[in-house]
């Protein structure tokens, strides 16, 4: 995976939640390379949103990938429920599973790329033994649980740990960040070492149409990615 190459993922906390279907089209047509469906249970973060039903009755609507970031305590009863409501990949937090080595082979072992995530109090530490079977590696720029935070640039340390981390290990590994992405932080997340921007607010609200938000965002991410 060329990890000069930014891709965008539109977090889908901020649509119209009655028309999801037409929203996930209007993000494809734009432009965006994946959707997250943020899925939280009201304990592992204090707010609720989606199951996997919701999930795959959009799965028809689109071509392009899905991820599920799951924001839940006790991840692995529900595992292959995601994949099959059309997720590819799927993210689990380190913070949310006992048994993550088990939890991201069990992911793999369904057909589905295995992602983790750490929330910003976690250090990098807590994932570096299980590096070798993780394809997506999601470090939180907010506090899960809601969108429209400000982001939090003291995580670019834990960014560009990742990133020598991978880099010296070779690791086929995508770098996501989520939380705040926006036009006056994406370049920095870049320039850190990130190379997927997951963004909520700064795609569904700001100047221009879609199109546009999607073109500055990515156009700010290459700028941040080649002044590395
Ligand atoms: C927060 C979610 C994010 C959030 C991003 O827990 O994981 O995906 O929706 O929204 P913004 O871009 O508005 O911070």
């Amino acid at each position: 995976m060329d990890t000069r190459v930014p891709r965008l993922v539109a977090s889908v906390l901020p649509a119209d939640f009655s028309e999801l279907g037409p929203e996930v089209r209007r993000l494809e047509k734009a432009g965006v390379d994946r959707i997250q469906w943020d899925v939280m249970d009201g304990r592992f973060v204090p707010n609720l949103t989606f199951g996997p039903d919701v999930i795959a009755a959009n799965r028809g609507h689109v071509s392009m990938g899905f991820e599920a970031h799951l924001m839940v305590e006790d991840p692995d009863s529900m595992l292959p429920r995601w994949v099959d409501a059309g997720c590819e990949i799927i993210i689990v937090h380190a913070e949310g599973t006992r048994h993550l080595h088990r939890t991201l082979s069990v992911i793999s072992e369904l057909g589905a790329r295995a992602g983790v995530a750490l929330n910003p109090s976690t250090p990098l530490e807590a994932v570096t033994n299980v590096l070798h079977l993780v394809d997506l590696l999601l470090v939180m720029t907010v506090n899960p649980g809601f969108g429209g935070q400000q982001y939090l640039a003291a995580m670019e340390d834990k960014i560009g740990a990742a990133r020598t981390e991978i880099d010296k290990r070779g690791l086929d590994i995508e770098l996501e960040v989520d939380g705040g992405i926006a036009g006056g932080t994406i370049g920095a997340a870049a320039r850190a070492g990130a190379d997927v921007f997951c963004a909520g607010s700064a795609l569904f609200n700001g100047p221009g149409t879609l199109e546009d938000r999607v073109t500055a965002l990515r156009g700010a991410a290459i700028a941040g990615i080649e002044s590395r």
